[in-house]
């Protein structure tokens, strides 16, 4: 059956990113038999522009329906100093949380090629493969009350609500567990359990899980700020990092230069899978933003979207083969050495974004 993927491109280098992503998926439904129709709508800043609102009811419509979902970037300076539920970054958080994308899965992987881009030292950054679980519709984010009041005597009140429950951590930490054992079996829980009661909480509930149901993968908790530190001190410690929303938005950003680029990173946000018709929401996008400085320049690096393609292969149609081509397609267009910007250096080749688009699909195609 046909798979629907919505694309919603959204702000700054997200629509260049995302044509880079769109020419990828074309290519595989006309060369490699991918069922896929795909449709596109928009979120963020363009559709606050377009119909004076970060997110349609028909948008969101729209990403209920579809089988996958894939976002560019939202947001930039055009739209600053509005309230939060009129900035671009409102339609983003509006599509997590309709859609209850409770997962938010970031890879940090350290192609070999680009083992130098990183601001650390090749031996502390070769080989690396860790992943984030980053809880991603609670905590800080959405927590209740929030706002900002005016106390009357000239000052102002500012407050957010951090908040989870037992079986908000749950059941993230059984994703986190879940894919552990498919990894290097290892989970690191962060939080700041010594001066939070939230973060307290999050500790209590994953060692009672782990207890109950997953005593065979490792686990340690560790403190946000302490793990913030071992990521730039010894990343390979880790291999599946568990988090809120906030430490995750934080550390994962962190992770990602460990990898040589932002520029490099994919996610995925998942829902639960509906357990009659098997359906799970999903949302692909990569970790990067909009980058308004250089957006429209055409000399953004789509691979953290192209990436990002590859997980909604693995994870939404079924088609795991595939997305390790891909994955090996963008591999060996590193260690060719075509770059752009971001991740170029002296003696590769310079490209810009679809001509990096184009290298990776070239070598999509010479992989049979
Ligand atoms: C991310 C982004 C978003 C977040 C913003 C754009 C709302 O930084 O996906 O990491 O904070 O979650
Ligand atoms: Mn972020």
């Amino acid at each position: 059956m046909t798979k629907t993927l919505l694309i919603l491109a959204g702000d700054g280098i997200g629509p260049e990113v995302a044509a880079e992503a769109e020419k990828v998926l074309n290519w595989l439904r006309d060369n490699r038999g991918l069922d896929v129709a795909i449709e596109h709508d928009l979120v963020g800043g363009i559709s606050i522009d377009t119909h004076g609102v970060p997110l349609t009811e028909a948008a969101l419509d729209k990403a209920r329906a579809a089988d996958a979902i894939l976002l560019g970037a939202v947001g930039g300076p055009k739209w600053a100093g509005q309230p939060y539920d009129k900035r671009p970054e409102a339609g983003l958080l509006g599509v997590r949380k309709a859609l209850d994308l409770f997962a938010n899965l970031r890879p940090a992987l350290c192609f070999p090629a680009l083992a130098d881009a990183s601001s650390l030292k090749r031996e502390i950054v070769e080989g690396l493969d860790l992943l984030f679980v980053r809880e991603l519709v609670g905590g800080v984010y959405f927590g209740e009350p929030r706002g900002i009041t005016d106390l009357g005597n000239g000052e102002r009140r500012g407050i957010n609500t951090q908040v989870y429950t037992t079986s908000e951590i749950h059941r993230v930490a059984r994703v986190a567990f879940e894919l552990a054992r498919k990894r290097g079996n290892k989970v690191h829980s962060s939080e700041k359990h010594n001066v939070m009661e939230s973060g307290l909480l999050w500790k209590e509930e994953v060692q009672k899980l782990h207890d109950a149901e997953y005593a065979d993968v490792q686990l340690e908790h560790i403190l946000a700020d302490n793990c913030a530190m071992q990521l730039v001190r010894a990343p390979k410690q880790f291999d599946v990092i568990l988090t809120d929303n906030l430490f995750g938005d934080l550390l994962s950003d962190a992770a990602a230069m460990l990898t040589g680029s932002l520029g490099m990173l994919p996610s995925a946000s998942l829902g639960a899978k509906d357990p009659v018709t098997g359906k799970q929401p999903a949302m692909y996008e990569p970790i990067h933003g909009s980058a308004p400085d250089i957006a429209g320049k055409g000399i953004a690096n789509p691979c953290a979207t192209i990436l990002s393609v590859a997980m909604a292969l693995r994870f939404s149609f079924d088609q795991g083969a595939l997305a390790d081509k891909l994955e090996q397609a963008v591999s060996q267009t590193l260690s060719d050495g075509v770059r752009t910007g971001d991740i170029w250096v002296e003696g590769c080749q310079k490209v810009g974004t679809s001509g990096m688009g184009d290298a990776v699909l070239e070598r999509l195609a010479a992989l049979g």
